[in-house]
């Protein structure tokens, strides 16, 4: 089942897009990192997923119900632009208030239980305004926490944060997503802070997506290894295993990979006294930020 779909999502402001023909697919239970530059449409796109804006054209489904079914709305929690937080007041003062105006059934405990799952639940006395930005961001997912959704949509809680204060948000999503099941949406235009949490990437450039992948296929993408071409694979396989020092090894598209291999010369050597000859021994070598960067850019947003 998908969290939240959205197909061919426009949204123009005067004549000019700013989400074009776009489509979203998170799986239930994801950590999904949304992910480009400035101006690409993020923000747009997180709030018609909202409802904080309607589409110009296009259509979001919300766990296969229309993104405008009131149950399904009310069992999302959004943080996307600064929540308004009382500065001279504490976390639970701040968050009780908001507990009562969203009608939360039991807002004490509710409210504890909101504190702890984002780490805050030795604050105190402490009034926001002695928070750091990190906590204040926690303060914001707590507040998103307090409906019981399903859905968290987070646009950048991790801008600006140093890297304890990165930490600690991760670790938040992480309890969040493992302890509640929650599927999260998280936006970011740094891949850096998203890939350690992220099962799932969508990159948009544009307004459009680029390209959504798992984390297990990106990795699977990104990871080097030394591609051979030969007559035989199935033939050449066996002995390169005994022979050549690698992590592992597969045949694709009649090529063989040798993960983590690095002695081209050992290879060459091995096969030619097994009577094989390669027609082609290079090097895969992708690193994850570049990746990103060639999905993500190509000179001027729009
Ligand atoms: N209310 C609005 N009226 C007019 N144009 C808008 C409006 N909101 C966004 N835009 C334009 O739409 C485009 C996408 O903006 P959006 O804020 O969605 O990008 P973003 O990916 O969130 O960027 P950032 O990383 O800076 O937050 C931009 O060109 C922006 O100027
Ligand atoms: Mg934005």
């Amino acid at each position: 089942m998908e969290a939240i779909s959205a197909i061919n999502l426009s949204k123009s402001f005067k004549g000019k897009y700013a989400v074009h023909g776009l489509n979203m697919h998170v799986p239930e239970g994801a950590i999904y990192g949304f992910i480009g530059e400035n101006g690409a449409g993020k923000s747009t796109t997180q709030k018609m997923i909202c409802g904080l804006l309607l589409p110009t054209k296009g259509e979001i489904t919300l766990f296969g119900k229309p993104a405008d079914d009131a149950e399904v709305r009310s069992h999302m929690g959004v943080l996307i632009e600064n929540p308004g937080v009382y500065m001279g007041w504490t976390a639970r003062e701040n968050l009780l208030l908001q507990a009562m105006n969203i009608g939360v059934e039991n807002p004490k405990k509710t409210v504890d239980e909101a504190l702890e799952a984002v780490g805050l639940g030795d604050t105190g006395k402490k009034k926001v305004r002695e928070f750091s930005l990190g906590m204040k961001q926690r303060l914001g997912i707590a507040a998103a926490f307090l409906g019981n959704p399903n859905i968290l949509v987070l646009d950048e809680p991790i801008n600006g944060l140093d890297p304890e204060g990165i930490r600690e948000i991760r670790q938040t999503l992480l309890r969040l997503n493992q302890e509640y099941h929650l599927t999260i949406l998280i936006s970011s235009h740094i891949l850096g802070e998203l890939s350690k949490i992220a099962t799932h990437y969508g990159i948009i450039k544009k307004g459009s997506m680029t390209k959504e992948i798992s984390a297990e296929d990106l990795s699977r993408e990104c990871r080097d290894y030394m591609r051979i071409k030969v007559l035989h694979p199935e033939k050449v396989l066996p002995y390169l295993k005994q022979h050549i020092q690698m992590d592992g090894s597969e045949i694709v598209d009649g090529e063989i990979h040798l993960l983590n291999a690095k002695d081209g010369a050992a290879v060459n050597q091995c096969m030619f006294q097994n009577g094989d000859i390669a027609s082609e021994i290079s090097f895969h070598q992708l690193d994850l930020e570049e990746y990103f960067m060639s999905l993500m850019g190509g000179g001027n947003n729009a």
